[in-house]
């Protein structure tokens, strides 16, 4: 059986991977064709499909009907960050291995990034890895989370603190499932988007601010020049250094500020992961200027576009971290993976689209910035 696919957009290849990245109108009815090819040529034995309740409700029906005999199971989840947790990880293991699946068992990730990052993780501990793709549905997971093969759970003692290095076989966007996306998801994922032009692309930037209206009216083509320019972005870096050991501690803009948020909120739904990452990325072109080595010009560009798109820009946007101090702040960015030998390393910027790893961040200088600013 041979089938005709859309073609990729793009490929992330390395030296030791590489697969297809699919961004299309219509890509959530190439994964039925994908599958059922795969299988014939004996590559997978069959497939499940893990997606979240409101995702399972909108999209899961229109790949059942194109999987037909090859899907064995199908897992629905609660929606949500707090499903990305050991409990819901043990409880899809358990049911995955009940149905009786074999090492060319593809899962099939439909979601958001909650969803990516728990089913690909799931994938990778499965009969020590099985294959899985990726199908994101949200802007943050189109853009960010499907690609470069991070998965993971969240631990009592942080985020993402439980996970693996772990490649998909191919991701599937398909651009029309965004008119579905609620609209504050949609800007969360913006700030990911923003968050590629802040680190190496001042010209994307330019353009960004340029089609402001057209990205967020939706429009086709803006749309997919939007996501795969920042997919090339990803899988360029990713290319070059998988596990992170240089490049792609990038991609961590803003993320260190935005973590330490998130935990003081406990992971709760008044400040989700991108809104969260766009407040870092704000506080870190500020702690940039302050320290001297980004103009204050460049820091509130950042500020207003971030503002403009309706994005918080300030932690005093969120009510309930008000009470966040800059010593409580402090000992929380400390539990980002990126610390190195009991030194914090921050994601610093000398312009719009040139971010670089600062390895020796000086405590004394983040004190005083951010009892001024929070
Ligand atoms: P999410 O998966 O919770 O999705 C957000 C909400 O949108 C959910 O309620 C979901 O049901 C809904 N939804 C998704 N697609 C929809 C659609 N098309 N129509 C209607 N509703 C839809 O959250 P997210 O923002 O996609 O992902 C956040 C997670 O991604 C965080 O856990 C973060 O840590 C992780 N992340 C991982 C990476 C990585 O590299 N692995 C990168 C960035 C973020
Ligand atoms: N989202 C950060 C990374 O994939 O490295």
């Amino acid at each position: 059986m041979k089938m005709t696919l859309i073609k990729p957009a793009l490929t992330l290849e390395n030296k030791d991977f590489s697969y297809p990245i699919y961004v299309h109108e219509d890509a959530l009815l190439s994964v039925g064709d994908f599958v059922k090819q795969a299988i014939s040529e004996k590559k997978y034995s069959g497939c499940i499909i893990i997606a979240d309740e409101n995702v399972s409700k909108l999209y899961a029906g229109r790949l059942k009907g194109d999987l037909g005999e090859s899907l064995k199971l199908e897992i629905k989840l609660p929606a949500g960050e707090t499903t990305k947790s050991i409990t819901h990880l043990e409880k899809i293991c358990e049911q995955i291995l009940a149905s009786g699946i074999d090492r060319q068992t593809l899962i099939v990730a439909l979601g958001g990034g909650v969803i990516g990052d728990l089913a690909g993780f799931a994938a990778s501990i499965l009969l020590r890895g099985i294959p899985f793709i990726q199908v994101p549905t949200s802007l943050l997971a189109m853009v960010d989370s499907s690609v470069g093969g991070k998965t993971g759970i969240n631990s009592a003692a942080g985020k993402n603190l439980i996970g693996s290095f772990y490649q998909p076989e191919a991701v599937f966007i398909d651009t029309a499932v965004l008119n579905t996306l609620p609209k504050r998801e949609f800007k969360a994922g913006y700030a990911e988007v923003v968050k590629y032009a802040f680190i190496n692309d001042a010209k994307f930037f330019a353009w960004l601010e340029d089609n402001k209206e057209k990205i967020f009216a939706l429009e086709p083509q803006a749309i997919t020049h939007m996501i795969t320019t920042c997919c090339q972005h990803k899988a360029d870096i990713v290319a070059a250094d998988e596990k992170e050991h240089g490049a792609r501690a990038l991609l961590n803009l803003g993320h260190t500020f935005g973590h330490a948020l998130e935990a003081e909120n406990n992971y709760g739904p008044e400040l989700l992961h991108g809104e969260a990452v766009a407040i870092g990325m704000v506080m870190a072109f500020d702690f940039s200027a302050h320290l001297g080595i980004c103009s204050a010009v460049d820091a509130e560009k950042v500020k207003t576009h971030i503002d403009r798109v309706g994005l918080p820009t300030k932690v005093r946007d969120i009510k309930s971290l008000r009470g966040l101090n800059a010593e409580k702040m402090i000992s929380l960015m400390f539990k980002d993976k990126k610390v190195k030998l009991g030194r914090l390393r921050l994601i610093l910027a000398h312009a719009i689209g040139e971010s670089f790893v600062a390895d020796e961040v000086k405590l004394d200088e983040l004190q005083v910035f951010l009892e001024k600013t929070l």
